[in-house]
């Protein structure tokens, strides 16, 4: 079904494999339209509870939108790229109603370091790699690093990263904010897999609520606190509110049901 991609879903986990290994994962059209459609799948598929992207090998997640694509483009075909990319894809991932993490194994430059900033939370390889190399290229951040890499780690630091192209590693980033966990590569997906296994066993209409609210924060959304008040009041006409709070009334563990 997809050319560019690996895909698994088990218990209620979709894993997203970025496979182009020989070009470190780069996003080229093909990626992209798979990448698209696999996250019609997340929002459309009730038995996907939760994603994880991650990179096929263990050199690269993504190292950045394929340059061998660029050569041909004019001033319209460069915005036309970055928008089509920011609506079918990374937008859609900031967006998505349910939990999407990334698993970064290696490499995460330019669109590479785009696409796990897009992501709810990242966690990382020790190996792994961060950077916004665009300005080598007489380039900028085309699909939303100028705005979330500033709101994951700071004007300051944004603007050096950006201005020098400088790579960060693992630890750095996790010190900056922009990964939560550094673990090692043999593990990386094991420990996603039990956040987001953790995350299943909360109330699913809820964690959809938390995305949009923290959405709203991060964009520095001027009725994010309106947002936070409509959907807390939401809430209370869930069954799954009922259930939480009965449950821990009662003292026995809530059973949720997305409803
Ligand atoms: N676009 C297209 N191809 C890419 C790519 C990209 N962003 N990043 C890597 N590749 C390709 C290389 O061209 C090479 O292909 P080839 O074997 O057909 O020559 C292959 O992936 C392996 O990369 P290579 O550069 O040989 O690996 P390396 O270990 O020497 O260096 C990097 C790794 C990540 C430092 C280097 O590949 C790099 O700087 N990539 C570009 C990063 C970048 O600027 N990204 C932002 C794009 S906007």
């Amino acid at each position: 079904m997809y050319q560019t991609l690996l895909t698994d879903l088990q218990d209620g986990i979709f894993t997203i494999t970025i496979n182009r290994p020989d070009k470190l994962n780069a996003l080229n059209k093909d990626v992209i339209a798979d990448l698209g459609k696999a996250l019609n799948e997340v929002y459309n598929n009730a038995e996907i509870k939760t994603a994880i992207i991650t990179g096929a090998g263990e050199k690269s997640f993504v190292a950045g939108a394929d340059i061998s694509e660029f050569t041909s483009l004019d001033a319209n075909g460069g915005s036309t790229l970055a928008k089509q990319g920011q609506d079918n894809v990374f937008d859609k991932i900031e967006n998505c109603p349910k939990p999407v993490v990334a698993a970064v194994n290696g490499f995460s430059l330019g669109g590479g370091c785009e696409l796990a900033m897009a992501c709810h939370f990242r966690l990382a390889s020790e190996n792994a790699k961060f950077g916004q190399p665009e300005v080598n290229l007489g380039l900028i951040p085309g699909y939303g690093g100028t705005q979330r890499l500033t709101q994951l780690i700071g004007k300051g630091k944004a603007m050096e990263l950006m201005m020098t192209a400088d790579m960060i590693g693992a630890d750095e980033a996790k010190a900056l904010g922009l990964v939560n966990y550094v673990v090692p590569q043999a593990e990386l997906l094991s420990k996603t897999k039990e956040i987001l296994q953790k995350i299943q066993t909360k109330a699913p209409l809820a964690i959809t609520k938390v995305i949009s609210c923290v959405n709203d924060a991060a964009k520095g959304e001027k009725d994010g606190f309106l947002n936070e008040i409509k959907r807390f009041g939401e809430c209370f006409a869930t069954e799954d509110m009922k259930e939480g709070t009965g449950a821990f009334l009662e003292k026995r563990k809530a059973i949720f049901k997305g409803k």
